[in-house]
């Protein structure tokens, strides 16, 4: 690990701010090590599942992020059922950790925020919601067809395309160092004000 990847900001406010900033970054950078987060949520039975995402927005104002998925997945019907997440994600430069949790809103296809979400995504991402259920199983000799065509992708993906909108209560901030591990907890109002940020013991 090199010196540079240690050199963080030691005021807890700047340490949020420089957070978020990450994330925002992440929203736009396919290079930020925040581009793939693992999204956490709880299922009918209550046990935990994750599962990776790309994160599609991010809004420091809000504090909120935005993700994509197939309304026909599973966790689509566990976060309806249950919307509290956490959401992990780590990154290799700059050794840190971001622990963050709130609780998602779901707009389903139709919605003005999905509609608007749908329009902006590039045919290839649009693709990946075409395809037969998230999870379903799949016969082996249909694994090498060729992709949908573009027609068949505007035609059905977009009835299976949602949003999800997180909007985050809590950032637990960790970097990992050589010595000295640091770690951080902020929380937030509904508004996403900075409601209290102390350290903590990693
Ligand atoms: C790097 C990576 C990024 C992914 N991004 C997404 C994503 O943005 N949205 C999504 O629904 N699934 C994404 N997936 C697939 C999910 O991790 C997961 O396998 C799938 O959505 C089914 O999850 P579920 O059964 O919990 O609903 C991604 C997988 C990987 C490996």
């Amino acid at each position: 690990m090199s010196k540079a990847s240690e050199t963080a900001p030691s005021n807890l406010a700047d340490i949020d701010s420089s957070a978020w900033s990450e994330l925002e970054t992440a929203a736009v950078s396919q290079q930020s090590g925040f581009r793939y987060v693992n999204l956490c949520s709880v299922d009918a039975e209550a046990k935990p599942q994750a599962r990776m995402v790309v994160l599609r927005g991010a809004d420091r104002s809000s504090r909120v992020l935005e993700f994509h998925t197939d309304t026909r997945s599973p966790k689509w019907l566990e976060l309806s059922a249950n919307p509290h997440v956490t959401v992990l994600g780590f990154c290799a430069q700059t050794r840190l950790q971001f622990r963050l949790q709130g609780m998602v809103e779901l707009h389903g296809s139709g919605s003005d925020l999905a509609k608007a979400a749908w329009v902006r995504l590039p045919t290839w991402s649009r693709m990946t919601y075409s395809g037969g259920p998230p999870g379903d199983e799949r016969a082996f000799e249909a694994i090498n067809e060729s992709v949908p065509s573009r027609l068949a992708d505007e035609a059905e993906g977009e009835a299976h395309f949602g949003l999800l909108i997180f909007r985050v209560r809590m950032l637990d901030w960790f970097q990992l160092r050589r010595q000295d591990n640091r770690r951080a907890l902020f929380t937030y109002d509904e508004t996403g004000a900075l409601a209290a940020c102390r350290w903590l013991n990693p």
